[in-house]
């Protein structure tokens, strides 16, 4: 494909984002022209860190990429996809277990529309992190520095202080 930009998509929930998610837009903006990064709103689903938050963590954290944007969905990726004029959802793999559920959703993505899946795999030095595992760790005391931006620790730290409540 020539003549026009290439635009990549990296969805999640990114509550909070790790290192690992990190790691997966840093290389996938060294491959397209211009990555947006969908932060999925599901008002069913509660989360830790609110909407808005999640998307400042995620504003901060990507600041040093320029062909880097974050955005907010609801609803359907695919439906985001179209209305941005989005190539490819770029999802990382980090073991077997995750390929069968994200195989799943990207042929029925691709069902849905004119959109391919890219599976990048993770860096093994993120293999094992999770934004549900460092939040169990960091919920009973545990270390989790260096597996999330050190903002992100402390606003973590701070938030299960609080009691952890969620939004
Ligand atoms: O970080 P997560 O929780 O693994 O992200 C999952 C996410 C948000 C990428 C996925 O649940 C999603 O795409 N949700 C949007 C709703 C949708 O399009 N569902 C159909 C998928 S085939």
């Amino acid at each position: 494909m020539t003549g026009r930009l290439h635009r990549a998509v990296c969805p999640g929930s990114f509550d909070p984002v790790t290192n690992g998610h990190l790691d997966i837009i840093e290389r996938a903006a060294r491959l397209f022209d211009e990555v947006v990064v969908a932060v999925g709103v599901n008002a069913s689903k509660s989360r830790l860190f609110s909407a808005d938050e999640r998307l400042e963590m995620l504003t901060r954290a990507c600041a040093p990429w320029e062909n880097v944007r974050i955005d907010t969905f609801t609803g359907l990726l695919t439906e985001f996809c179209v209305e941005q004029e989005i190539d490819a959802i770029v999802k990382g793999l980090r073991a077997v277990s995750d390929f069968d559920y994200e195989l799943q959703m990207a042929q029925m993505n691709s069902h849905l529309a004119p959109v391919e899946t890219v599976f990048m795999p993770t860096s093994p030095e993120w293999s094992f992190v999770a934004s549900s595992l460092v939040k169990e760790v960091a919920t009973f005391g545990g270390d989790v520095t260096g597996l999330v931006p050190e903002f992100v620790r402390e606003q973590l730290v701070a938030r299960l202080a609080e009691g952890g409540e969620t939004r």
